[in-house]
């Protein structure tokens, strides 16, 4: 007989946490200032109070819950129980006993590895751990189902990866995966086991292997049970599939894993490159991956200001003319490092490969510049994954083992984010979606083409296309003023630059005021030429300067009118924010944030500028910790970072680098909760862990509690 407490009666001062805790735990709550009554429900249980209540989910959508709002605290085992607490001090552990459960999953990385496959892999058998699955690591993708080269995974077994590109599980292009033997192998090597669920991260091919693999599982197990190889029960295996290359070529998927880590490695590669090639007063052509799908080429050129850009899914009409022009008016305008970006696709308008050496050439007989090739080839793939690809990758593994034991054993499913949210799809909807793209790439349909890339991509390739010169000019002009306020961010000097550029270009009256509101009131405002900034773009700081404190907002509006300036686009924080009313309704001028925070606290903002680069460089500097303290026991780094009432960075950094715990300002901690993790921590200790342990801690988490207290 099940057991069960019918209703729960704590007495204490109820606050406002402690009604919402369990309600979030899916209980029936009832409450008055002294008094509350929680009762079991339908998708949540009471299963018993000793020394803590016991809770049993058994619905996902209250776990999921539970994840989402930051309730849960993982247990000292690493397993189920969460652990969490009310305000009246009451230890609340909870299980999650699903109604479907699923006791063995397999999970393998497949195709052309990619830069945050780890830290997936990481979660999703950390997350299937907890909900009691044994896991099994299959090394070598496909090749390894056939082979039989499985491992299962303890906890520890899947630690210190997050930091390296790369699979730890390797990969490959299976060519025996394309047999029927191949396939009835693989078969054999997980029904053995009693594998139920199956994981794949990878590209185009390995969505389609999942997808065929799942299609003739019944068929080659039955076979295998009438022939006497096997004497299981027949059963079909669960598939969810995480999308992972770097192309970024998966429909409806915004980014997937390996695209960000791969634009930072072309990224680095073309500033280093630049010295080099100013000194020498020469050009490039730069090959960058993509052999179906522009986005690295596309994405790149818009980050580093590329001359020129070839991309499969928009070829130009008569490109040489075009090239050339671009070309030329760089030199003219005094740019010294002049390049091209050519994705390993280029076609021209008639479905022509477009070659490095054609391009090289051209620009040789028509310039007589001094032109190099550089190849990036399989560098983009290599490297430490960026902090976006970690959390995405976390998140993802996390996602696809929930969906593993939500979804039924007839539709394999693929996870990824699709227009801002985590979203799941069914696995043959994406696959037809990418064989209806091969064959309008076969027709030469580029405009449906690009539209199958979503609307980042064509609003990128939309403001690259204008900066190649084959934009309209305005009619009307308006004097348009830029101006950074705050706090410093990196990335700003790119927005000047393009605001720049693209004024130019569009024969725009634009000005641009150095260091901030102080600087406007001592006139230092100036009207760029087109090339002023393009070297300043890849440094950090502000190359036009900043004030955070001088406002005076009417000497403001008199020097806005002195100047004529008829619209205003701020580069700022949170505080410039707050000023934009004042200066609009003073002036009657358009006023424009442009939020630059490496905080990331601008309401109604998915990314400030600077919030990537802050994570990044905290990430980077946790990985050195982690690696520094990796041999000495006992080691514990407690990293406070900035943020000010804003957790970003804090539970963003945390989570890429692999922290113990992230303490965010959003949350409210008790005494309890700390004593807690310091029992986890000796716990992990004694276990004899040597690997470099890191506490995130944000400025302004505890008020009174300073980092040395901490
Ligand atoms: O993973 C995708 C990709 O990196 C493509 O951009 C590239 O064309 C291809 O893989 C290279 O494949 P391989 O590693 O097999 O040479």
């Amino acid at each position: 007989m099940e057991l069960k407490v019918k209703e729960l009666v704590l007495k204490g001062k109820i606050t406002e946490q402690t009604v919402e805790i369990y309600e979030k735990l899916g209980l029936d709550v009832k409450s008055s200032g002294e008094m509350i009554k929680i009762k079991s429900t339908v998708s949540s249980t009471i299963k018993g109070v000793n020394h803590a209540i016991h809770v049993e989910i058994n619905a996902l959508s209250v776990l999921n819950r539970v994840f989402e709002e930051g309730f849960c605290r993982y247990s000292e085992d690493n397993s189920m129980p969460l652990e969490m607490m009310d305000d009246l001090g009451n230890k609340i552990l909870v299980y999650f006993n699903p109604r479907k459960s699923i006791k063995k999953i397999a999970i393998l990385t497949s195709g052309g590895d990619s830069p945050g496959m780890n830290s997936a892999i990481r979660a999703a058998v950390r997350t299937a751990m907890k909900w009691g699955s044994t896991v099994y690591g299959v090394y070598s993708g496909y090749e390894g189902l056939i082979n039989d080269n499985l491992e299962e995974f303890l906890w520890n077994d899947v630690e210190g990866h997050n930091a390296s590109g790369g699979t730890f599980l390797y990969s490959a292009r299976s060519k025996s995966f394309f047999t029927l033997e191949g396939r009835r192998k693989a078969v054999y090597n997980l029904a053995k086991r009693g594998i139920e669920g199956l994981i794949v991260l990878g590209g185009d091919g390995s969505l389609r292997g999942a997808s065929i693999l799942h299609k003739e599982f019944k068929a080659h197990l039955n076979e295998l049970i009438k022939c006497g190889e096997l004497t299981c029960c027949p059963y079909n295996i669960r598939i969810v599939c995480i999308p992972a290359s770097i192309d970024n070529d998966i429909p409806f998927a915004d980014t997937i894993i390996g695209a960000d880590t791969a634009l930072h490695r072309v990224v680095e590669c073309l500033d280093n490159l630049m010295t080099t090639m100013e000194s020498h007063c020469r050009s490039f052509v730069v090959e960058v991956m993509g052999r179906k799908c522009g986005f690295i080429a596309l994405m790149s050129s818009i980050a580093t200001g590329a001359d020129f850009l070839f991309i499969p899914e928009s070829p130009v009409f008569e490109w040489k003319v075009a090239l050339i022009r671009s070309v030329r008016r760089a030199r003219e305008s005094g740019k010294r490092g002049i390049f091209v970006i050519l994705a390993e696709g280029a076609v021209d308008i008639n479905g022509n490969p477009i070659h490095p050496t054609e391009v090289k050439q051209l620009i040789i007989e028509e310039t007589q510049i001094e032109t190099r090739i550089l190849t990036l080839g399989h560098l983009q793939r290599g490297g430490t994954p960026s902090a976006h690809d970690r959390i995405l990758a976390t998140i993802s593994g996390c996602k696809a083992v929930e969906c593993l034991f939500t979804s039924d054993d007839e539709t394999p499913m693929l996870v990824c984010i699709s227009n801002g949210v985590y979203r799941t799809f069914e696995l043959e909807k994406i696959i037809q979606k990418n064989e209806e793209i091969s064959r309008l790439q076969d027709a030469r349909k580029y405009e449906l083409i690009k539209e199958n890339r979503g609307i980042f991509f064509n609003r990128c390739h939309q403001y690259s296309d204008s900066y190649c010169m084959r934009s309209s000019k305005v009619t009307i002009k308006k004097r348009i003023a830029i101006i950074h306020h705050g706090r410093i961010a990196s990335g700003v000097n790119t927005a000047v630059d393009a605001f720049v550029h693209y004024g130019e270009i569009r024969d725009l009256d634009i000005l641009v005021i150095y260091d901030g509101f102080k600087g406007l009131i001592k006139d230092q405002v100036t009207r760029p030429k087109f090339y002023d900034y393009k070297a300043e773009m890849k440094k950090s700081g502000s190359i036009i300067g900043s004030t955070s404190d001088t406002f005076d907002l009417d000497s403001i509006v008199r020097k806005i009118k002195q100047h004529r300036i008829e619209a205003l686009i701020i580069l700022g924080d949170e505080k410039s924010l707050m000023k934009i009313p004042d200066i609009a309704s003073a002036t009657n001028i358009d006023v424009i944030l442009i939020p630059s925070s490496i905080a990331n606290n601008i309401p109604g903002t998915d990314i400030c500028i600077g919030s990537d680069t802050a994570l990044n460089t905290i990430t980077k500097s946790c990985d050195l910790l982690k690696s520094s303290s990796s041999s000495i026991s006992r080691c514990i780094f407690v990293v406070e970072v900035q943020g000010g009432n804003c957790g970003y960075l804090a539970l963003m950094s945390g989570i890429a680098a692999g922290a113990f715990e992230s303490f965010i300002p959003e949350r409210r901690y008790m005494i309890g909760h700390l004593s807690e993790i310091a029992q986890r921590l000796r716990l992990k200790f004694n276990q004899g862990q040597k690997q470099g342990t890191l506490l995130l801690r944000n400025e302004n988490t505890f008020e009174k509690i300073t980092t040395d207290a901490f």
